[in-house]
């Protein structure tokens, strides 16, 4: 899905400026850009972005971190010393140029779930943006009664938006209230000391993340999920709803009680 050849998206590239750039640590940075006006997108999908190289655009998928309903389009990567693409990205200053593709796709949309009661949102690294997207639509909020956003990593320094998660959209002028009653973050670390640690997968298999939060034993009678994450963190997950009976949605457009999608890290 990344390698997408250039000479078939070519046409459907925008080119936008970087507005702003986030440094999370050495490893993880974040940042805006303008946003087409013309560019509508369901909160959840990614988009190809990039840079012209020798004139010719190297484009990479990225989930849109930002919410559909905000001017700027926010995207979170990692940065890979020899990534072809992001080497170059995290070197981003405001004003830049970089190319954004014109139609957004994905699966980690709303409308790919059966309606429930709980929706798990379950990533690690980088496969926490679209996520982010996702706690920022009011609309999540109307269809499920809990949401509930873990992130795996290996640092501490790697929970990135944690402070926007746990200080800010519970302040939100228009939903902080539901976002109050309804989000409950899980961030959890697995190569050193912090109040949760251990892999998002062996802490659903042993409930330990359930009853950290007070909630029932998953359920896919009433649970919901979307995973977004390395290969081998979604080939776990999903084997794990699978023994549990979750159902799969197989294609966009079609509801499962789950739905995947891989982080887009660089490769
Ligand atoms: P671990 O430190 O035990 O490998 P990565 O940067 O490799 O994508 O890892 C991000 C986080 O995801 C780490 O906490 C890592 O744990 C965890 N992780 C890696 N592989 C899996 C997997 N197969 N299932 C669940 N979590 C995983």
């Amino acid at each position: 899905m990344s390698n997408v050849a250039p000479q078939r998206i070519v046409s459907n590239l925008a080119t936008e400026q970087v507005i702003s750039v986030h440094h999370w640590n050495d490893t993880l940075f974040s940042f805006r850009t303008t946003r087409n006006p013309g560019l509508r997108f369901i909160n959840g999908q990614f988009v190809m972005i990039g840079l012209e190289t020798d004139g010719r655009p190297l484009t990479r998928a990225y989930s849109i971190a930002s919410p559909n309903y905000e001017e700027h389009l926010e995207f979170f990567s990692i940065k890979v010393p020899d990534g072809p693409l992001t080497s170059r990205l995290q070197h981003l200053r405001p004003g830049d140029p970089i190319v954004v593709s014109r139609k957004p796709t994905g699966t980690l949309v709303l409308d790919d779930v059966r309606p429930g009661r709980n929706l798990y949102l379950l990533s690690t690294g980088t496969g926490l943006a679209p996520f982010m997207s996702v706690i920022q639509d009011p609309e999540t909020y109307e269809r499920f009664e809990r949401v509930i956003l873990t992130h795996g990593v290996r640092h501490v320094s790697e929970l990135a938006y944690a402070d926007f998660i746990t200080r800010e959209l519970p302040e939100n002028e228009f939903f902080g209230d539901v976002v109050r009653e309804k989000l409950l973050y899980f961030p959890t670390v697995t190569r050193e000391p912090f109040r949760n640690q251990g892999r998002i997968t062996d802490l659903l298999d042993s409930g330990r993340l359930t009853e950290t939060l007070g909630l029932p034993p998953l359920d896919p009678e009433h649970d919901r999920a979307m995973i977004c994450g390395s290969p081998a963190m979604l080939r776990d997950c999903r084997a794990l709803l699978d023994r549990r009976g979750f159902a799969v949605s197989r294609r966009i457009g079609e509801r499962g009680d789950y739905t995947i999608e891989h982080a887009f890290v660089e490769r």
